[in-house]
């Protein structure tokens, strides 16, 4: 069992489960220290109304309904929403058929819930796990709320590589008007690109680990994850699948598990070829340009060890 010694660690989460984000759900509520304040969805992997639906299903499966959940933004600020059911599936939980949640949504929206939550504490993490379009809506409404957000952690983005286009990663490809707002907001930031989330990676070897913790909520993450698997194998002929919003979740209960360096970041929104794409300065020449933090190196042992812990905490019953 890794060692957690931590104070309580206010979190929100903003997210499009999808079958990554549904996981760093499961990692948020079985970690130690986590106040998990709330959940605003986006659309994203699959439309907004299905994202929000899920989050309570996971809630709800994880003995904690009582966390406020509320959709936010249905499309991204300038382009048309492109969702990625082939990745998530259709009911964007691996087509498991998880119960319908009995628990309403909050009442407000998704990005009401968010400024409400956040100024309601003096500091919390922001953690982002899908574009960034109720983030930034969020921001532009109140900008107030950017003082009471330790760090935004966001998955999202990339040194190098795209998986969506060569150039570009799914959330900012997604909404990068949004993706540049809030970079270039100067709330304190952290990117967990691609370059970091292919580090860590889960197999069928972790599934048959996970479905002998013997709790519903391990279990769940096994078949959903099952799906996922199966399309990184037909995809990339590995069964190793980059499992990215729950690497962004453990980089932000744990920030020393993920090695970061400042780099001007910018995003592309125009580009024919390169649309969504995070321009990393790596030579630090461009000083105009906002400065972030960029992940580099995640401990993917650790990683992976959290990420079977939290399961593991759930209880059989
Ligand atoms: O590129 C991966 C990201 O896009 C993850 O957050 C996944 O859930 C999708 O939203
Ligand atoms: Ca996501």
């Amino acid at each position: 069992m890794a060692s957690y010694g931590r104070d309580r660690l206010p979190v929100f989460l903003d997210c499009d489960p999808g079958i990554d984000d549904a996981f760093a759900l499961m990692v948020l509520l079985g970690s130690p220290g986590v106040e998990l304040l709330g959940i605003s969805t986006v659309g994203g992997n699959v439309p907004v109304e299905l994202t929000c639906e899920n989050a309570r299903r996971i809630l709800e499966l994880c003995g904690r309904a009582q966390v406020p959940v509320a959709a936010g933004r249905a499309q991204p600020l300038a382009k048309t929403l492109v969702s990625a059911e082939e990745v998530h599936g259709r009911d964007g939980l691996g087509n498991i058929n998880l119960p319908s949640p009995t628990v309403p949504e909050a009442a407000g929206g998704g990005v009401s819930l968010l400024i409400d939550k956040l100024l309601a504490v003096p500091r919390a993490i922001l953690l982002a796990t899908a574009p960034l379009t109720n983030v930034a809506v969020a921001l532009q409404e109140h900008p107030e709320i950017s003082g009471h957000i330790q760090r935004i952690v966001w998955m999202g983005g990339s040194t190098g590589f795209g998986n969506v286009t060569p150039a570009a990663e799914y959330n900012a490809w997604a909404d990068p008007e949004a993706a540049r707002q809030v970079i270039r907001s100067g709330v304190p930031f952290v990117m967990v690109g691609l370059n970091v989330t292919h580090q860590v990676a889960l197999d069928r070897s972790t599934l048959a680990h996970y479905r002998t913790l013997g709790n519903p909520v391990a279990e769940t993450a096994a078949r959903m994850l099952d799906f996922y698997v199966t399309f990184h194998e037909q995809e990339a002929g590995t069964d190793r699948s980059p499992i990215h919003d729950a690497v962004a979740a453990v980089a932000a209960i744990y920030p020393a598990s993920l090695r970061t360096v400042s780099y001007p970041v910018d995003v592309e929104t125009k580009g024919e070829i390169t649309e969504g794409a995070t321009v990393v300065d790596l030579r630090g020449l461009h000083s105009d340009q906002p400065r972030i933090e960029v992940g580099l190196e995640a401990d993917a042992g650790f990683h992976l060890e959290v990420m079977a812990d939290s399961l593991a905490s759930f209880s059989a019953a």
